[in-house]
């Protein structure tokens, strides 16, 4: 358990005991899909994140729980998906449910939790939580196509990639942090803070995702390294590379980029190091963590809101 579950310990086990509760189908299928994938765990960031803002603004429901549960189903329904698209084979440490199942009950899952979502945000009935998280859906949609793309094409560059890391992965942690001061009664200020709080935190979260796809460790992270050379994902360690490298080094990249040549992965590597794009991914994320951590200072000062700064530095210092 990493530090900042402490903080909101029973909370998170009643969101874990309502997840399940929620993945329940009488169709076979989908029962045994959803529990694969949510026994294996996963960090539950963005659920935390629902978590420890309610109580940061001293809420007293238990609908926090349910947009707890609601936002982690709505994350597993972009991994089921996101694996299909990506032709991923790992992931929570586990073979992923397409490896497992295929494609089809992948795809149909993932429905299926995108749907229960939103059952369960008519069960809180605020009109406020429904725009945000059907905006959020609807983004995250949007930029894993425009991530589709971008694939295999190297002249994508650190802008393009920057919109697409927003969209796709950190408007859900600011959907995460925004859907519970909404559901707290925030003041319009702490509303916006805990949204650019969580979208900060969502880009950091992202960019070192994109790093470690390069130096981090399989069996650490729970999924596979080199996937993102593989798939031709320009991300930032290899735009920075091509930007600043010399001409023979950006072809190199450019290439491996164009043709998804997973045998170029050494050569990359090589180049990204000695052009700095891992510091400079680095950087970019420490930036981030910044702005996130002076969002938090428009809000209370107290064990929860610690923690929020423990979860940022986290994104950036993980390993997994
Ligand atoms: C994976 O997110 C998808 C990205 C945005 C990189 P997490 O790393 O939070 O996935 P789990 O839930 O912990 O498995
Ligand atoms: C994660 O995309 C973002 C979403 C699931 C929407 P990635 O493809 O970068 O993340 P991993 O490496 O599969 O976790
Ligand atoms: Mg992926």
């Amino acid at each position: 358990m990493l530090p900042f579950h402490q903080a909101v310990k029973d909370d998170f086990s009643a969101v874990n005991q309502l997840i399940i509760d929620k993945l329940h189908s009488d169709v076979g299928l989908v029962e045994n899909i959803g529990h694969y994938l949510v026994e294996a765990g996963g960090k539950r960031l963005r659920p935390l994140l629902v978590l420890l803002t309610a109580n940061a603004l001293g809420y007293k429901g238990k609908d926090h729980l349910s947009l707890a549960a609601i936002i982690e189903f709505i994350h597993t329904a972009t991994l089921l998906h996101d694996d299909v698209v990506d032709m991923s084979n790992l992931r929570r440490g586990r073979p992923t449910a397409n490896a497992q199942w295929g494609n089809a009950p992948s795809v149909l899952v993932g429905d299926f939790l995108y749907s229960r979502a939103f059952q369960m945000m008519v069960g809180i009935g605020s009109m406020d939580v429904m725009a945000i998280l059907s905006d959020t859906t609807n983004i995250i949609a949007e930029g894993e196509v425009q991530q589709l793309v971008n694939a295999k094409d190297p002249n994508v560059n650190e802008e393009n990639y920057f919109r697409v890391i927003d969209k796709k992965t950190a408007i859900l942690f600011a959907a995460a942090c925004e859907v519970a001061a909404v559901q707290c009664g925030a003041t319009p200020m702490q509303r916006e803070a805990l949204r650019l709080y969580g979208r900060h935190v969502g880009v950091a979260f992202q960019l070192v995702d994109d790093a470690l796809d390069y130096t981090g460790d399989a069996a650490t992270l729970g999924k596979n390294v080199g996937d993102d050379l593989a798939e031709g994902k320009p991300t930032l360690p290899l735009i920075h590379a091509m930007r600043t490298g010399t001409p023979a080094q950006a072809d190199t990249i450019a290439n491996a980029i164009r043709t998804g040549d997973a045998s170029l992965l050494p050569a990359v590597l090589e180049i990204v190091h000695a052009t700095g794009g891992m510091a400079y991914t680095l950087e970019a994320a420490q930036q981030q963590v910044q702005q996130a951590l002076i969002q938090l200072q428009q809000l209370p000062d107290n064990t929860y809101t610690t923690a929020m700064k423990q979860l940022a530095e986290f994104s950036l210092a993980r390993s997994f």
